[in-house]
């Protein structure tokens, strides 16, 4: 799979031991992320991912910053972007399964290295089941297009 990735300050480290573990599992990946420690705005890098995924550049995207949540919510600010943070290798696997889930988000802050390779692993291993499913994430884009 070509996988985008996408970090601000809070993650940078953590973002290289995913690079290497997630290239280690066969993937290509494209580094949108931040490489210096210096305080930068994760909305910039939410976006630049989101946008690999969204324009076809990338199958799907990680993204982490301090919590993964601010980084999460502005790519789900893009079109057709349904980014996930998790914390557990459980939620990990079911947001992709349950809710086809393009990115996914966690804390450098939250979880530590191995954790994050185990939600990363569960999550590209997974594959949407559709069925019911289908319908509620059909619905979500539905919200998204009255707005
Ligand atoms: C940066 O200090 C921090 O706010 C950011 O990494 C993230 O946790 C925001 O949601």
């Amino acid at each position: 799979m070509k996988i985008a990735i996408g970090n601000d300050h809070a993650a940078v480290e953590l973002k290289h031991q995913i690079m290497a573990y997630v290239q280690g599992l066969g993937h290509e990946v494209e580094n949108y992320g931040t490489d210096t420690n210096a305080s930068c705005n994760y909305p910039e890098y939410g976006e630049k991912v989101a946008r690999a995924v969204t324009e076809g550049r990338a199958d799907c995207g990680i993204l982490i910053c301090g919590t993964g949540v601010g980084i999460s919510i502005a790519a789900n600010k893009v079109k057709g972007i349904r980014a996930a943070v998790c914390s557990d290798v459980t939620t990990a696997r079911l947001v992709k399964e349950h809710n086809n889930a393009n990115i996914i988000a966690f804390g450098a802050r939250i979880v530590g290295e191995e954790l994050a390779k185990d939600i990363v692993k569960a999550y590209l291993e997974a594959e949407f089941l559709g069925g019911r499913h289908e319908n509620r994430v059909a619905m979500i884009a539905e919200i998204e297009s009255r707005e």
